[in-house]
């Protein structure tokens, strides 16, 4: 493994153009549990039943419930890590130029990163299904579900839920950047889920290095990644970064 870090401290060093793609698994050590495997939110409910966009709109009240019972008050406390904090380092640093992230919950930008693309939204703000206004979720009532605008309309998270559209100005950047970069570090993400994990396929298309960083094998391992390093997330960025010497 300690040779496996090196490698990607050079990589990432001698890199023009170094991109993270970051999914659930950077932010367990926050706290926040994954979307599949073991703990995963999907062992509980099945996606297509909570967070299908036709299964919000035919019961928006049990959708908002689960939403608020899983989510709301894990993402309220938890705090960035290691892996979001050495994210961050590595952008002021000069070493990375941005983010595309499938995460929700703005732990990349609580750990001070500025470049990031939020591919599928954001749980910090509603948006009101009938006037489009948006509202950050911590200035909105629960007591309430589903919660309301005041001009009277459904509030629904501002994130991407299946059966939607990725927001194009994301998916255009997102690609552009897949395509330049020559790194791409792909980190905590099972890759299953499109089109979040053809980005490492574009960049590997494009000549770029794939790093991937993961507690396990995934649809990358062997195939997209040019090597895999195994391994909590925070420790394994810990490493990168002390071997850096930033
Ligand atoms: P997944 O839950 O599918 O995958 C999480 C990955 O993180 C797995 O490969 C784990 O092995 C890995 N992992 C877990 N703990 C880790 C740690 N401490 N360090 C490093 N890796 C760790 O999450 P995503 O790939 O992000 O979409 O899922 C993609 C999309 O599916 C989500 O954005 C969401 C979901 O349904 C929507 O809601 C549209």
């Amino acid at each position: 493994m300690k040779e496996l870090i090196k490698r990607a401290a050079e990589d990432i060093k001698n890199a023009r153009l170094v991109v993270a793609l970051t999914g659930a698994g950077v932010s367990v050590e926050s706290g926040i549990p994954p979307f599949r495997g073991k703990g995963g939110l999907w062992e509980k409910f099945d996606p297509m039943e909570i967070a299908h966009i036709d299964s919000f709109l035919a019961n928006p009240e049990r959708v908002w419930r689960i939403l608020v019972a899983e989510m709301k008050g894990v993402i309220d406390k938890a705090q960035p890590n290691n892996l979001h904090k050495g994210l961050a380092r590595l952008e002021e640093t000069g070493n990375l130029a941005a983010i595309i992230t499938q995460n929700v919950d703005g732990l990349h930008q609580a750990a001070g990163s500025k470049d990031v693309i939020e591919f599928h939204g954001t749980f910090a703000e509603q948006r009101c299904m009938d006037c489009e206004a948006k509202i950050p979720t911590s200035e909105v009532s629960l007591e309430v579900i589903p919660p309301r605008c005041s001009c009277g309309g459904m509030l629904r998270p501002d994130c991407v839920f299946f059966g939607e559209m990725i927001p194009s100005e994301a998916l255009w950047r997102s690609k552009e950047l897949a395509e330049q970069c020559d790194v791409m570090m792909v980190v905590g993400t099972s890759a299953i889920v499109e089109p979040a994990a053809s980005m490492a396929r574009i960049a590997k298309l494009g000549g770029a290095t794939v790093i991937e960083m993961n507690m396990e094998r995934t649809m990358l391992t062997g195939r997209v990644a040019d090597y895999s390093l195994f391994g909590g997330a925070g420790k394994l960025m810990t490493g990168i970064l002390e071997e850096m010497g930033i």
